[in-house]
């Protein structure tokens, strides 16, 4: 969602202020604008739509500055137009504001303001108003820093707000609650982003503002405080990925590129998660972060795994590892779901929160909610130094490197690793699966990355497939089984990024009513590999034939030759190492037929309508 940067110390602070906002675009946004601190007043350009409108603005009206703030808007109070998009102003043009997140009580901030004029709609120009406001009470002359506390004591709800003033020039001051932000500072330059990407062009060594955090940013250094001014320490870290893997390197799309980065990303999450024992025996499965002792989760007796979009179709894939290898009840629940009734949380409860980016709101609200109930929490994500990453007991970080298209694909697979790493690493913990027995399925899954190679050779059987079936009204995805989080994922992949209609069911569910929907014309995607569950899904395509669906369906080797008398189309997978790790497989074909058939209609696959990669608010 929203996204932010502020850039002070630089000539061309501007420019880079754009290149930040285009490595920004992928969080989603339909409005962006700029404002340059000149030295008497400040300069605001900002327009509806994509980048390429602000830049145009800009070519008509160039602006220099060095200090300079950016931001890209997906809107929640007000119409994405020229007027609601950030930054705002207050009155008198001396203060300007960029804001992610939603600033709940600004109708009373507003009201209390009194009979000013608002020149937007949104929640987020109070915030300028207020500034400018306090700087005028301050006594000692202006200070940014000191004005912007004041005001952020006076908030209700999320925010990541960046400020400048043309009274305090070659200053940024930025706030923190429940919205990330990233702050750095390399060769008199002081930067500040929603996400390291933004700043992956300046320096790889960054620091997270925590929640109540405000940073001042200037040339040459930055202080961080909390709101009563007292000096605190951000969360410091290196980034360890570099600008060629944000880069589309030679790809028609980002997404496309993570499709086919996935073998790599998934090596990376099962590269050294074994440690020697000090006894010298068998090595041992291990977290990436772990806080707390590890005897906490041998003691748990039930699992509640959070999260949202397709990290929850990998933490339904993650019940059936956790329920197999460590045989511990598992529910998964839609963590915008989980704080709104009454879950039975206790110390014996394991969280396990799965998300990508650790920022999305609803996810990071459910953990904590567990950890009120002082259950120990896993993160499973992709993003080092996130917030989740840093509130949980334990991390275990899927190694997939930087995923910029909001579909995702290349963090799917990688997190069904992490589940499966997470089922054998309980398992040990709780002694149901000797030390031997894990590395032994480690090291079977080790062959995985290969699998995936051979799986994106049918690419091209995709493709053709995508433009017989490109204008298909509806389709259905079944599956059983370690089928079912898979065909939930094929249908979203296709929905997000062509708009068609798609849905998934229990292909044991069809006969309760889904089945009434399929009619001549209808394509039935059903996921189909060999195991315990293929002569019923052999069944299940036997009756959606008869009805006048076209069947597509995902096979495996052991699967393919009873499959071919039955689908009209056939695609075949490698047999995968345990029947646990075949999603990671099948989810492939389902990434490519999305993506062509997207492509085919002429949709914007990386940045579909109205979706975020990130979604920071409720
Ligand atoms: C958004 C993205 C999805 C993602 C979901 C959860 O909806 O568009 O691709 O699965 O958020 O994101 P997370 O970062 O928590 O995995």
């Amino acid at each position: 969602m929203c996204g932010i940067i502020a850039i002070t110390g630089r000539d061309d602070a501007i420019a880079q202020v754009l290149a930040g906002l285009k490595r920004l675009e992928y969080r989603g946004y339909d409005s962006a604008g700029v404002a340059a601190v000149g030295a008497h007043d400040l300069e605001v350009v900002k327009r509806a739509g994509k980048l390429e409108e602000l830049t145009r603005a800009l070519d008509d009206t160039p602006l220099a500055a060095s200090t300079g703030l950016g931001h890209t808007r997906w809107a929640t109070h007000g119409a994405p137009t020229d007027r609601n998009a950030h930054p705002h102003l207050d009155p008198s043009g001396r203060v300007a504001v960029i804001h992610n997140g939603i600033l709940e009580n600004y109708g009373a901030l507003k009201a209390e303001l009194g009979d000013v004029r608002f020149a937007s709609d949104t929640d987020s120009e109070v915030a300028a108003h207020l500034v400018a406001r306090e700087l005028g009470r301050l006594q000692d002359g202006p200070d940014l820093l000191t004005a912007v506390r004041r005001v952020v004591a006076q908030l209700e709800g999320a925010f990541a707000l960046g400020f400048v003033a043309v009274d305090d020039p070659d200053t940024v001051v930025v706030a923190k609650r429940e919205a990330p932000l990233i702050v750095a500072h390399a060769d008199g330059v002081g930067y500040c982003a929603s996400d390291v990407a933004a700043l992956i062009d300046h320096t790889r060594d960054v620091a997270a503002l925590l929640d109540g955090q405000i940073a001042r940013i200037r040339p040459d250094g930055i202080d961080v405080v909390d709101v009563d001014g007292t000096p605190v320490e951000p969360h410091r870290f290196h980034v360890d990925w570099d600008l060629d893997a944000a880069e589309k390197q030679g790809y028609d799309h980002f997404m496309l590129k993570e499709i086919h980065e996935q073998p790599q990303a998934v090596a990376d999450t099962l590269l050294d998660r074994l440690t020697a024992s000090s006894d010298g025996e068998t090595p041992r499965l291990h977290l990436d972060e772990l806080r707390i002792d590890e005897r906490e989760f041998a003691r748990i007796d039930k699992v509640f795994i959070l999260a949202c979009g397709t990290s929850l179709h990998a933490g339904m894939l993650g019940k059936l590892a956790i329920e197999h290898w460590a045989g511990i009840p598992v529910d998964v629940e839609v963590a915008s779901e989980f704080r709104y009734r009454d879950p039975i949380v206790d110390p014996h409860t394991l969280v396990i929160a799965i998300s990508q980016s650790g920022e999305t709101i609803d996810t990071i609200a459910a953990a904590s909610h567990g950890r009120d109930q002082r259950a120990p929490v896993i993160a499973l994500t992709n993003v080092v130094g996130s917030t989740l990453a840093r509130e949980a007991d334990g991390v275990l970080y899927t190694h997939a490197g930087p995923e910029i298209a909001v579909a995702s694909t290349k963090a799917f697979t990688t997190q069904i690793v992490g589940c499966l790493i997470l089922g054998l690493y309980l398992a040990q913990v709780r002694g149901r699966v000797y030390a031997s027995e894990a590395e032994d399925i480690l090291t079977r899954l080790q062959q995985i990355p290969a699998a995936i190679e051979q799986t994106l050779l049918l690419d091209q059987e995709i493709r053709e497939l995508a433009e017989r079936y490109r204008d298909t009204d509806y389709t259905m995805f079944i599956g059983r089984h370690a089928g079912l989080p898979i065909a939930m994922e094929g249908a979203l992949k296709l929905k997000e990024i062509s708009y068609l209609h798609a849905e998934a069911f229990p292909a044991g569910e069809m006969k309760h009513g889904p089945i009434a929907l399929i009619e001549p014309g209808s394509l039935v995607v059903a996921l189909a590999p060999a195991g315990h569950v293929f002569g019923k899904m052999v069944s299940n395509i036997q009756e959606v034939r008869a009805r006048g669906a076209s069947v597509l369906a995902i096979g495996t080797d052991g699967s393919t030759a009873d499959l071919k008398e039955h689908a009209h189309h056939v695609l075949t997978l490698p047999e995968p190492p345990h029947e646990l790790a075949g999603p990671v497989l099948a989810a492939i074909p389902l990434q490519l037929f999305a993506y062509h058939v997207a492509t085919l209609r002429g949709e914007d696959v990386d940045q579909p309508r109205n979706l975020a990669k990130t979604v920071t608010v409720e």
